[in-house]
């Protein structure tokens, strides 16, 4: 395949940004999105040029890093899969790809296609953990009993990676899939409930101190989110809040 791109490059968080066309030549249906980006790099890098800025780490749909707008897609055209299993055979010899990095206020760009997603880091620390007693009268956590239903659904929340895609596709940037698949792990099982009150207080507080908007159950979040991760979270969220609230 041979592909036009049009990639957002941007010097830095103070630089005025603009979008930059590219062409590459040879491009594999096998390859990943970043093969095809680093194709492009390797060019650059030969002509002296300088190459793209993207985040990525495991590039196997884990770490969240690989966050990219692919034609105004977090993640781009595939359903389910993080910008790193998006394979180049979901596009078509000639295409032009539109490629930028995830725009939200709470998500500044560090350079080129990487924005600091440290904002999430914040929301976790206020109250993505739960106490374990180790002062010698430890519980063994298989002797807690845990619903099975409850199990699976603290399970599939905890497959949030943190990647921003549900940020990314909101039209108010709202990170209430995330802050809720972050909080639902905890509220769903036995272990969660020592800071429970206090944790949905604490991440909802601070998701909204670092400007993310709210919600407005468009749902965009739950189409684009590479994991899948349900709507049902924000209502779990929404009453836990409403609970911790009336509680304090
Ligand atoms: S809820 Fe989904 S889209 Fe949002 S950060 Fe988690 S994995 Fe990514
Ligand atoms: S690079 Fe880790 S999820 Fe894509």
């Amino acid at each position: 395949m041979n592909l036009t791109l049009k990639i957002w490059r941007q010097k830095d968080a103070a630089s005025k940004g603009a979008i930059v066309d590219y062409q590459v030549k040879g491009i594999e249906g096998d390859m990943s999105f970043l093969e095809m980006l680093d194709v492009l790099n390797e060019e650059l890098i030969v002509k002296g040029e300088e190459p793209v800025v993207f985040d990525h780490d495991c590039r196997e749909g884990i770490c969240g890093a690989c966050s990219l707008q692919i034609n105004g897609e977090p993640h781009g055209p595939d359903r389910l899969v993080t910008t790193c299993q998006l394979h180049m055979r979901k596009f078509n010899d000639g295409d032009t790809i539109y490629i930028e990095p995830f725009r939200a206020k709470a998500f500044p760009v560090v350079k080129d296609l990487m924005v600091d997603r440290s904002s999430f880091d914040r929301i976790q620390h206020a109250g993505g953990y739960i106490s374990v007693n180790t002062s010698g009268n430890t519980i063994d956590a298989n002797a807690i009993p845990v619903n099975k239903d409850d199990a699976d659904d603290a399970f599939a929340a905890a497959t949030c990676i943190g990647c921003g895609a549900c940020v990314a596709a909101c039209k108010n940037a709202s990170a209430m899939l995330f802050t809720s698949a972050k909080v639902s792990q905890f509220a769903l099982l036995p272990q969660g409930q020592i800071e429970a009150t206090d944790r949905v207080l604490a991440m909802v507080n601070q998701m909204d101190e670092e400007g993310f908007g709210n919600c407005t159950n468009t749902g965009a979040c739950e189409i684009e989110c590479p994991k899948g991760i349900s709507l049902e979270n924000i209502a779990r969220m929404n009453r836990e809040y409403l609970k911790a609230s009336l509680k304090g």
